[in-house]
């Protein structure tokens, strides 16, 4: 090793140290001549195989190409550092004057919103709120209201029942359905409080049915009860013009009609003036000016009986509606829009 070969090596750094571009790079340059086999380190290592005149001069020169390089590896690997900090900054930047993303904040249901809305109006009115269960009884569904057994309500294409070992054996309180709608509340209430009262049930009930337009196999119903001493047909026609009114906010006209429901006597079915043409007659209304809205009457004296009130000192009415009054105010013309989570539609409310 001369001092020749030492000034070469020093050339030889020198370019690879001006060619290098990434850190790999310096600390490949670094190993091949300061690693424990490096060209630089071997010159080190070897000094004393050298005549004693040259020893010195090559020590001195390998020093330098020592200290030279691991300087200016330092000073390339921090150059290079703050580079790719400097890259990943400009990447990353900020712009603080975007406007921010919106979280997605949920909001009420239509038809929750729709029976909310109900129960402050009825609420105003003196009536309590009460619940019942979905899964529901043969005997509060059907038989404690009055359906006589060959009721066609009944029918298994009508009723969801619930499967139950020996079904066929068990007596109608102890076999189970889910509710086809809110009615059987009434008894539940009955059998508990001794009237006067006035209650509203609001809640989901279940029907086995093709679904279409008018038709979900579960859907909202609002149940209303009130009993009392003298209570008429007057006194529900009175409160249901009062609800419309209120719901509607808008004078509605409200007629009863003949009808028949096995838990009251006289039944009526109840409508209202189409509130799109305002009863001149078009297609939502089927140009009869009048929409079908809810089902109603006086408490049959055998439910009266059956839910433990003497019906020779009390009476009262009974009815309930489902979706239809929310598909009214909001215009909305297939009931399955509710029920299909589709928030193109929901957003909307
Ligand atoms: N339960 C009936 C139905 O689901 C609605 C109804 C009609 C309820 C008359 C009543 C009533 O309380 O008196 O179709």
């Amino acid at each position: 090793m001369s001092i020749k070969d030492l000034k070469s090596i020093k050339k030889e750094i020198q370019e690879s140290l001006e060619s290098a571009k990434k850190a790999a790079d310096l600390n490949n340059i670094f190993k091949k001549y300061l690693g424990k086999k490096g060209k630089v380190s071997l010159i080190l290592r070897n000094l004393s195989s050298l005549p004693k005149e040259e020893r010195t001069l090559v020590a001195k020169e390998a020093n330098r190409a020592k200290d030279l390089l691991t300087r200016e590896i330092d000073d390339r690997l921090k150059e290079i550092s703050d580079k790719e900090i400097l890259l990943a900054e400009r990447g990353e930047w900020l712009d603080v004057t975007l406007p921010g993303k919106k979280p997605e904040i949920g909001h009420i249901h239509p038809l929750t919103e729709n029976l909310n809305k109900c129960i402050d109006i009825f609420e105003k009115m003196g009536f309590s709120l009460v619940y019942g269960p979905e899964l529901e009884d043969e005997w509060h569904n059907f038989d404690a209201l009055n359906f006589p057994p060959d009721h066609p309500a009944r029918e298994m294409q009508d009723t969801l029942f619930i499967k139950q070992e020996k079904r066929e054996s068990l007596s109608s309180k102890k076999r189970l359905l889910m509710r086809t709608h809110t009615s059987p509340v009434q008894v539940r209430y009955m059998l508990k409080n001794k009237p006067p009262f006035k209650i509203i049930v609001p809640g989901r009930v279940f029907r086995n049915e093709a679904t279409d337009a008018s038709h979900e196999v579960n859907f909202y119903q609002i149940e209303g009860l009130m009993v009392g001493k003298n209570i008429s047909v007057a006194n529900f026609k009175a409160v249901v013009e009062e609800f419309y009114n209120s719901f509607y906010e808008k004078e509605i006209k409200v007629r009863l009609r003949p009808s028949f429901f096995p838990f009251t006597e006289p039944s009526f079915e109840v409508d209202m003036q189409c509130t799109i043409c305002n009863g001149k007659g078009c297609s939502v209304c089927s140009q009869t000016g009048w929409l079908e809205i809810m089902g109603a009457g006086m408490v049959h004296p055998n439910v009266l009986e059956n839910s433990g009130i003497d019906s020779s000192k009390w009476q009262g009415f009974a009815f309930g509606m489902g979706d239809r009054i929310a598909m009214m105010r909001h215009k909305i013309n297939d009931v399955r829009l509710f029920y299909s989570g589709d928030l193109r539609f929901l957003n909307q409310f």
